[in-house]
């Protein structure tokens, strides 16, 4: 089985590059422009493998992806190439709309053309998996769920920029027949996370003895997802979901942000007793313009269906995930000395 892969040096698209050439066994073609996000040292553990092999390209280069389809021959496309950052999206979304709306065209368009000429077994055997969000659905109140029949209502330029890319995902199907999937999965975390999102970037501030910036109160929740139950996810809905179909991934694991800020402190706290309380670092800043409230994912479709199952609670991911990162200071000092240091994005005058 032939894969191409974008995105697969981030976080998500490395845990699934990592699952599939090293427990599926598939062939995988990793495409992926190394922007800020991407990171070769998260493939390590795979770089040598045979199965393996890995292009530097721009998926809105139109030529580049038609060349990769022509040369690579893919059974299977997984597209998780974007701007992936809630934040960075209200500083300057233009990055957003070029990759996640003009790239996903792009990269449908180079897969319809190459699947039109492909022959009968091989054209009805061909899959495109777009991997989205669970921000498209927009913010929920105290009760409910996100269902795929959830209505799109996206409140940031990241998750406007990634409805629109479901969009055009769902129309190749139902225009041009293209055999696509979408998943909209909930918050991620484990290892390999840049550290600008929520977790990651506790658990090194916390480390370092810096202050834990929480948005506004604390209080807004999100539905956490150990990213190696999501790696296993995309390749089951790739693999055996329904034409031009949604599957919503999540593990019922929902938190308030504040909650999960002081479980990481508690965790810390009994790794470096000397250094504690960590809560202390906790500190209240500006909300971000937006922010969301709630996020919760009903998965029975995708559990019901294909017969996923998330393996990890938040309790046993996240002590995974903070052991991780304690152990794995080469692969994230560099980043936050030569690319992120953590000082605080998202926030403009006027708001
Ligand atoms: P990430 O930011 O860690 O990685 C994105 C990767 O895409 C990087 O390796 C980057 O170099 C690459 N990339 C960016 N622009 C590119 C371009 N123009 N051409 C080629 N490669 C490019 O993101 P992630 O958190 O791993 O998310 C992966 C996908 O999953 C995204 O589509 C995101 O919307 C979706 N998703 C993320 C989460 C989450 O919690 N992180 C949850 C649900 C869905
Ligand atoms: P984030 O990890 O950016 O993911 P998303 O915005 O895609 O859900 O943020 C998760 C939650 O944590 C979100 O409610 C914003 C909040 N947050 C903070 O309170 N402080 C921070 O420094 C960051 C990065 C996020």
């Amino acid at each position: 089985m032939r894969i191409l892969v974008t995105g697969g040096a981030g976080f998500i698209g490395s845990a699934l590059v990592r699952h599939l050439v090293n427990e599926i066994g598939a062939e995988v073609l990793n495409v992926d422009a190394l922007t800020y996000a991407g990171n070769l040292a998260s493939l390590k553990s795979v770089e040598a493998a045979p199965n393996y092999q890995f292009l530097r390209a721009d998926i809105c280069d139109h030529a580049r992806m038609q060349e990769a389809f022509a040369s690579f021959r893919p059974d299977i496309v997984m597209h998780l190439a974007a701007e992936s950052h809630v934040d960075r999206s209200i500083s300057g979304a233009a990055d957003f709309i070029q990759t996640n709306i003009v790239g996903t065209f792009s990269l449908l368009d180079a897969a319809r053309h190459y699947w039109d000429r492909l022959d009968a077994c091989s054209k009805s055997a061909f899959r495109f998996l777009h991997v989205s969000t669970d921000e498209v659905y927009g913010s929920l109140g105290d009760q409910g769920l996100f269902e795929e029949t959830t209505p799109y209502d996206p409140s940031s330029p990241y998750s406007a920029s990634k409805a629109a890319s479901d969009h055009l995902a769902i129309a190749w199907h139902r225009t041009y027949g293209l055999p696509v999937v979408v998943s909209n999965c909930s918050n991620n975390y484990g290892p390999f996370h840049f550290p600008e999102k929520l977790i990651p970037l506790m658990i090194l501030n916390a480390l370092e003895g810096k202050p834990l910036p929480v948005y506004g109160n604390g209080a807004n929740i999100r539905d956490w997802l150990y990213v190696e139950d999501h790696a296993r996810a995309l390749f089951t809905i790739a693999s055996r979901g329904r034409l031009g179909e949604k599957y919503n991934v999540g593990g019922r694991n929902e938190r308030r942000n504040i909650d999960v800020v002081h479980r990481i402190c508690a965790i810390l706290d009994g790794v470096y007793q000397d250094k504690g309380p960590h809560a202390r670092l906790i500190t209240n800043v500006t909300d971000r313009p937006g922010h969301d409230a709630r996020y919760a994912i009903d998965a029975s479709k995708l559990e019901s269906e294909l017969g996923w199952k998330a393996q990890e609670t938040f309790e046993t991911g996240i002590e995974k995930t903070v052991q991780w990162y304690l152990e794995n200071e080469w692969w994230w000092r560099p980043l936050r000395e030569n690319v992120y240091s953590g000082e605080r994005l998202g926030v403009f005058k006027g708001r």
